[in-house]
């Protein structure tokens, strides 16, 4: 149940928001999001989405039905071209790893669903089974990114389209993700259950910057699944793109979130990259994901 903060110091009426890094990222308390939230406070936590592009809610207690329908109030479910939800819950992804399996989901930066025509509006990732140790999330600020490049590199890469394949891995070859194709591993062979995308596109072109549609605030939009600039070769474009990865995920553009069991983050993949580690051998982690149909990118 949420009560109403009296003090005129604070931004929002209904929940606290605390900045948990420099870049971006804040804890949100005050909500329990098992319940149904009113219009006002849902208001409020999607002004602190814009303003953190990630937020982190602790020790929440819901059950898939509940995750669901959180979920909606930010809009449309994107379902993922490439698997199928859990059993009963065709919303929801498993992201799981268990002592078994070598590799994770996602250990490399990206922003979800980027190839596709319209690429992810924010994801909802909830630890349903944290790992002791290990396992954090990092998040890196797009709009920073953007930001920081001198005049001269901003204006070139104004002009810039990105092409960016489900395939396609920059990481020197590396092909283990959720979003790459082939790629998601256990024991028994896969983590994700691999299946035929159909008629869903799994490369996509888009605006090198991309201005946010509720921000009005110009981001680079980019990530590992970036193979090529429009119009260029990969050896031409390669050296930017591996300049623009290494520039977007500097320390200083970053946060980092330490998961316990029940809490949930909400990404904006807009104005993001995220990254999941993979430090945690022997142990596992279950992680329950629903991602929200975004726009087709644009620049202005
Ligand atoms: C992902 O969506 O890339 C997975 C993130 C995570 O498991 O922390």
């Amino acid at each position: 149940m949420q009560t109403a903060e009296t003090s005129a110091s604070r931004p929002y009426r209904w929940i606290e928001a605390n900045s948990i890094a420099g870049a971006l990222g804040a804890e949100i308390d005050g909500v329990d999001l098992s319940c149904d939230l009113t219009d006002e406070v849902m208001a409020e936590i999607r002004a602190a989405s814009l303003r953190h592009q990630v937020i982190f809610f602790r020790d929440q207690k819901l059950t898939p039905e509940q995750h669901v329908a959180f979920a909606r109030r930010w809009g449309e479910i994107l379902y993922f071209p490439l698997s199928d939800g859990i059993e009963g819950y065709p919303e929801i992804l498993e992201v799981k790893k268990t002592p078994a399996d070598k590799k994770n989901v996602g250990n490399f930066w990206h922003t979800d669903q980027m190839f596709a025509v319209r690429p992810a509006m924010v994801s909802i990732l909830y630890g349903r089974q944290v790992p002791p140790f290990g396992g954090d999330t990092m998040f890196s600020n797009q709009y920073l990114a953007y930001e920081t490049l001198s005049p001269g590199m901003q204006r070139m890469v104004r002009g810039l389209r990105t092409v960016s394949s489900s395939s396609h891995l920059n990481r020197g070859g590396g092909e283990d993700g959720m979003d790459g194709g082939k790629s998601v591993f256990d024991s028994t062979g896969t983590a994700i259950k691999i299946r035929d995308p159909g008629s869903a596109r799994m490369t996509g072109a888009h605006p090198l910057v991309r201005t946010h549609p509720e921000t009005g605030r110009k981001s680079l939009f980019i990530g590992s699944h970036t193979h090529n600039f429009e119009d260029m070769t990969e050896e031409e474009s390669r050296p930017l793109i591996d300049f623009l990865m290494r520039h977007s995920t500097r320390p200083e553009h970053t946060c980092r979130f330490r998961w316990r069991t029940g809490s949930l983050a909400v990404w904006d993949n807009r104005c993001t990259q995220h990254l999941a580690l993979n430090d945690y051998p022997n142990e596992t982690r279950v992680m329950h994901r629903i991602t929200i149909l975004g726009d087709e990118p644009f620049a202005s």
